[in-house]
C-alpha cells in the first residue's frame, strides 16, 4: 500500500491539458485501491496570486467539481481544501527555517514567477516550502507530478533529509510520480496548453462555445480541400488523437493524409470528440456547481481525515524541534 499525494492549484476551472494530463491520471491512482492517497486543493498557493475572496471560493469549487465530476472517488481518497487544514503552515515554517534563503531564490518557478507576475510576494518566495509542507505533513511516499514541479519535488527531499539529518529520522522522503503525467496536450495555438497562454479547452463549456475555441482559436494552413495534409504537424489531429481510440485517430490520419479530407472536416471530429466525450463529466459539473453543499460536505470531511494525520506528524516534528 503505497500513500500517494497530489495537490492542484486553484487557479480557475482546469482544462483540457489539466484534465488529461494530471488530474485523470490523478484520479486513476486514487481510484486504485492499492493506494492509500490524499488529494487537495491548493488554495493557499493560490493567494500567491489571487486576492479575491469570491474569486478565491469559486476556483475551489471549481477545482473541487472537476475531480469529483471526472471520477474521484471521494469515499477511498482523502479529499480536502489545503486551507482546512493550518497545520500545514506551521510545518511550513519550520521547514523554512531549515533550508537555505539562496536555494529558493533559484528555483525555476520563482524566478519564471518573478519575472511576469506584478505582484512578487514573500509568498511566491516561500511557495516551495509549504509545497514541502503539503507532502511531508501526510508522510506521503509517491506524488504524481507533472515536469514544471520536479524541481519542487527536489526541494521537498532536500528539506526532509535536512531536518532529518539535524533532528533525527522523522520525515519521509517522498518520490516523483512521473509516467502519464508527463502527456503533452497542446493547447490551441500548438504550444503547451495553459492558462497564462489563453490557449485552453475547458471541456465543460456548452457545444456553442467549445465550437467557438476549435473552429476560431486553431489556426490551419491555407492547404486546399484535395490535397493530402500531414496530421502530425496539426493541433487538430494531435488533440483529436489524446481524445479519440487508437482506431479513431487512424481513420482520420489516413484521411488526412489521401486528400479530399480538409481542417473543417477534422474539427468537426474533435469538437464531437469533445462534446460527446466529456457529456456525463459536464453534466455532473454543472450539477455540483449548482449545489454546493455536496462538495462542502465531501471536502470538510476529507479535512477532518486529514487533519488526524496532520496533528500527528506535527507533534513528532514539534518535540524533536525542542517544543
Ligand atoms: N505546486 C503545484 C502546482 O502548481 C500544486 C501543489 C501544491 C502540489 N502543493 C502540492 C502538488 C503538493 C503536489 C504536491 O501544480
Amino acid at each position: 500500500m503505497a500513500r500517494i499525494l497530489t495537490g492542484i492549484q486553484s487557479t480557475g476551472t482546469p482544462h483540457l491539458g489539466n484534465i488529461l494530463g494530471a488530474i485523470k491520471p490523478a484520479i486513476d491512482l486514487a481510484n486504485d485501491p492499492a493506494n492509500d492517497s490524499y488529494l487537495f486543493i491548493a488554495d493557499m498557493h493560490s493567494l500567491t496570486q489571487i486576492k479575491d475572496a469570491e474569486l478565491l471560493k469559486n476556483n475551489t469549487y471549481a477545482v473541487a467539481a472537476t475531480w469529483m465530476a471526472c471520477g474521484l472517488d471521494v469515499s477511498r481518497s482523502v479529499f480536502y481544501r489545503q486551507s482546512d487544514v493550518p497545520e500545514v503552515t506551521e510545518l511550513a515554517w519550520y521547514l523554512q527555517c531549515m533550508f537555505p534563503y539562496s536555494r529558493l531564490g533559484l528555483a525555476h518557478s520563482f524566478k519564471d514567477k518573478s519575472d511576469r507576475l506584478e505582484d512578487v510576494n514573500a509568498g511566491l518566495f516561500g511557495y516551495p516550502m509549504l509545497m514541502a509542507a503539503d507532502i511531508l505533513m501526510y508522510d506521503a511516499q509517491k506524488v504524481p507530478v507533472g515536469k514544471d514541479q520536479m524541481q519542487h519535488l527536489e526541494m521537498t527531499r532536500d528539506v526532509a533529509s535536512r531536518f532529518n539529518h539535524k533532528f533525527g529520522d522523522t520525515l519521509i522522503l517522498p518520490e516523483a510520480l512521473t509516467s502519464k503525467s508527463t502527456m503533452y496536450v497542446p493547447g490551441t495555438d500548438g504550444g503547451k496548453m495553459s492558462k497564462s497562454q489563453d490557449n485552453t479547452i475547458n471541456i465543460f463549456d456548452d457545444a456553442g462555445t467549445l465550437k467557438k475555441a476549435i473552429n476560431k482559436k486553431i489556426i490551419t494552413d491555407a492547404t486546399p480541400l484535395e490535397d493530402p495534409k500531414d496530421p502530425d504537424s496539426s493541433v487538430v489531429f494531435k488533440l483529436y488523437e489524446l481524445l479519440a481510440s487508437p482506431e479513431e485517430a487512424l481513420k482520420m490520419a489516413d484521411a488526412l493524409r489521401a486528400g479530399g479530407y480538409g481542417w473543417g472536416h477534422a474539427k468537426k471530429t474533435l469538437l464531437e470528440a469533445l462534446v460527446d466525450g466529456f457529456e456525463s463529466e459536464r453534466a455532473r459539473f454543472n450539477a455540483l456547481m449548482a449545489n454546493r453543499e455536496e462538495i462542502d460536505l465531501a471536502l470538510s470531511h476529507g479535512a477532518d481525515q486529514a487533519r488526524i494525520v496532520a496533528s500527528e506528524v506535527l507533534t513528532r516534528v514539534r518535540s524533536k524541534i525542542g517544543y
